[in-house]
C-alpha cells in the first residue's frame, strides 16, 4: 500500500473483473467479482476518488434539479431531504455507510446538527475525509472509521445507533440483505434507515440484450459486482425485518432537467454560468483533456498506473447512466425509509 493508501496493483487490476462484451459476462465473472468485492471496489475508488473530485464534488452523488438551481446546491439539497425525510433531529448519533470523502456527512451534520461517524472501507477516502472535515471545523462533530459495512455489528457492537443512512453506496454491496442486515442491528431499536439505492427500474428486463449492456456499463463503469432490480432492494430490507415507512423512485419525478443532465457533457443545458464548467469536464473536449493529463500523471509518476483505466471505465459509466437514465431503465435514487421494530 502506498502513503496515501492507494494500492497500485489493485487499480490496474480493476478492468479484468469484467469481460468488455456484456454478452459474454457471465456468471463465472459475476460470482468472482462477487467473491472478490473488497479489491474490485478498492481498486475502483483508489482509480477513481481524484477524478469524482475533479470532475464531480466532494459528494460522490447524483441529485435532481429544479431549473436554474446551481449543480452544488442541488447536491446539498438531496442531502437535506433525506436528512428531513428521516426526521434526523439534534443530537441523534448517526451512521453513514459507505461514506466517501465525507461531503454528505459535512453538509448533513451542520444541516440537522447531528453527530455522524463515516464508515468507509478504503483508505485513500477516508484520509482525505479527515483532512477536509478538519479543515471544515467539524472533527467534534463527524468523524470516520475503516471498515467493511459487511461487518459493521463487528466494528460498532449492537443497537448503537439513532439512524443510519447509505448515499448510493450499499450498491457495492456483495449482497442487500447482507449490509441491510448489518445496518438493522447496529440501528437501536425504532431507529430510522433512509437509503438513496442504486437499482434497476421495473421497466428493465436483463433478458433483453440492451438492456443487460446498460447494467453491465453502470456494473464495469461504477465498480459495482452486480446491478439488481428494485425488487430486491425492498424484498431484502422486509427479509432483514425493516418495516418501510416510504419507498419511492425520485427519478420518477416528471423534472424538466434531468438527474443525468451534467452527464450528458452538453453545456447549453448548464443552469448557472459555474456549472458551465463541471458540465464541459463530461463534454467530449472536457474528457479529452483529462484523460490526456492523466496519462501524463501516470507517466510521471504522479498518479497511479491504471488510473487512466478506470478513467475511460468512468466514460463507459457516464454512457450507460444517460442510456438509462433516459429509457427509466435505471435510477441513483430509489428513496426507501425505514425503521427498526422497537420490539423484535
Ligand atoms: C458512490 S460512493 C458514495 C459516497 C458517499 N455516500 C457520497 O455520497 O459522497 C460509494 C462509497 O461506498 C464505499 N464502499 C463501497 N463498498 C464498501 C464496503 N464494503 N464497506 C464500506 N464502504 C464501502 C466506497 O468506498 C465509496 O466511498
Amino acid at each position: 500500500m502506498g502513503a496515501d493508501g492507494r494500492v497500485n496493483e489493485r487499480i490496474e487490476n480493476y478492468t479484468k473483473f469484467w469481460e468488455k462484451d456484456s454478452a459474454k459476462d457471465t456468471e463465472t465473472e459475476r460470482d468472482n467479482r462477487l467473491n472478490n468485492y473488497t479489491d474490485v471496489i478498492n481498486g475502483y475508488y483508489d482509480g477513481a476518488t481524484e477524478l469524482y473530485e475533479y470532475g464531480w464534488a466532494q459528494s460522490f452523488h447524483f441529485s435532481r434539479f429544479y431549473k436554474g438551481e446551481a449543480f452544488l446546491q442541488s447536491l446539498a439539497r438531496h442531502e437535506h431531504y433525506l436528512a428531513a425525510q428521516m426526521n434526523l433531529k439534534p443530537g441523534m448519533l448517526v451512521l453513514d455507510v459507505g461514506c466517501g470523502v465525507g461531503g454528505p456527512a459535512r453538509e448533513i451534520a451542520r444541516f440537522a446538527d447531528v453527530r455522524i461517524i463515516g464508515l468507509n472501507n478504503n483508505d485513500f477516502q477516508i484520509a482525505r475525509a479527515r483532512k477536509y472535515t478538519k479543515r471544515a471545523g467539524l472533527e467534534e462533530q463527524v468523524s470516520f472509521q475503516k471498515g467493511d459495512f459487511m461487518k459493521l455489528s463487528e466494528i460498532f457492537g449492537e443497537a448503537k445507533f439513532d439512524a443510519v443512512y447509505a448515499i448510493e453506496a450499499t450498491c457495492h454491496a456483495p449482497s442487500f440483505e447482507g449490509v441491510y442486515g448489518e445496518i438493522m442491528k447496529v440501528l437501536k431499536p425504532g431507529g430510522t434507515f433512509g437509503v438513496y439505492e442504486w437499482v434497476m427500474t421495473p421497466q428493465w428486463n436483463p433478458s433483453i440484450p440492451s438492456h443487460k449492456a446498460i447494467a453491465h456499463g453502470i456494473e464495469v463503469g461504477d465498480g459495482i459486482p452486480e446491478m439488481r432490480p428494485q425488487s430486491a432492494c425492498i424484498d431484502a430490507l422486509k427479509t432483514v425485518g425493516f418495516e418501510i415507512k416510504h419507498e419511492e423512485d425520485l427519478a420518477d419525478r416528471p423534472d424538466e432537467v434531468p438527474w443525468y443532465y451534467p452527464l450528458e457533457g452538453d453545456v447549453s443545458k448548464a443552469q448557472t454560468f459555474w456549472d458551465y464548467f463541471t458540465v464541459w469536464r463530461m463534454s467530449w473536449s472536457g474528457k479529452i483533456v483529462t484523460q490526456s493529463t492523466v496519462k501524463v500523471l501516470e507517466w510521471i509518476g504522479v498518479a497511479p498506473k491504471g488510473t487512466y483505466d478506470v478513467g475511460e471505465a468512468l466514460k463507459v459509466a457516464a454512457d450507460a447512466l444517460v442510456a438509462g437514465g433516459r429509457q427509466k431503465l435505471f435510477t441513483p435514487m430509489f428513496l426507501v425509509i425505514s425503521n427498526k421494530p422497537t420490539s423484535s
